[in-house]
């Protein structure tokens, strides 16, 4: 069966409401054309225009974190169901900056995850080796445990993604190679069965397809590469 191929761009801090705006109608007639499912992560507040400006084009908006409670006293922390008001469809959990410069932990990620599929955003999962496991020889293991962690006490895993991010990869300019990635991904295979797997870190408009064509990577989850139309929409048609 032909794989659907989906791209994700995570634009992390970056884009105010007029740019993003601005880039979703540059993106639409770009990709209209495009067999993969085209998604965007963008921030809070640019949910809800982004959303409006992506009407009747195959662009999906979506965030790039949430808290694990439907509401409370958490200030300055936003809910799975207040993503959904504004238009989101998925959500990216336990990225590599929110697992280590915010020191999210897999039980952390976990509770999030579980209120994710409860409040019916799509959980874009990710886990990654550091450079210094990956030397140390403990990638399989890292990978192992954050994915269990992460998932732990999920029966029903439905349309969740998995996102294998290199930390060492990540806003590097320096990609796991195609067999590196692919790799990583028989592993997480193993453990996620048929759930879409994507790779991250470095992902370009050179080495995105060579990436895709790896038998276990279902897609790609890009930073730097998501914030140009031009880039962003070469790498989804492939
Ligand atoms: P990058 O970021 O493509 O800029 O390496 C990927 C990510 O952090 O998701």
């Amino acid at each position: 069966m032909a794989r659907t191929p989906l791209i994700v761009g995570n634009w992390k801090m970056y884009k105010t409401i007029p740019e993003a705006v601005e880039f979703v109608e540059t993106l639409a007639p770009l990709v209209a054309d495009s067999q993969a499912e085209v998604y965007l992560a963008v921030p809070y507040t640019a949910i809800a225009p982004a959303v409006e400006a992506a009407a009747g084009s195959n662009i999906v908006i979506g965030a790039q974190n949430m808290n694990d409670s439907t509401e409370g006293a958490f200030t300055g922390e936003i809910a799975a169901r207040m993503l959904v008001d504004a238009g989101a469809k998925f959500v990216v959990l336990g990225h590599s900056e929110r697992r280590h410069v915010f020191g999210e932990t897999d039980a952390f990620v976990n509770a999030k995850v579980k209120r994710a599929i409860a409040d019916g955003l799509r959980p874009i999962v990710c886990v990654g080796e550091t450079f210094e496991q990956r030397e140390a020889g403990e990638t399989n293991e890292v990978l192992q445990m954050q994915l269990e962690g992460s998932l732990a006490g999920i029966e029903e895993l439905g349309d969740l993604v998995v996102a294998y991010e290199p930390v060492w990869a990540i806003g590097t300019g320096h990609s796991a190679t195609p067999k590196q990635a692919q790799k990583e991904h028989a592993l997480l295979r193993k453990l996620v069965g048929k759930q879409t797997l994507l790779y991250g870190g470095s992902v370009n408009p050179e080495n995105a397809a060579v990436l895709m064509a790896q038998p276990d990577i279902d897609g790609v989850l890009v930073g730097g590469a998501s914030l140009s139309e031009i880039s962003f929409s070469k790498i989804v048609k492939g």
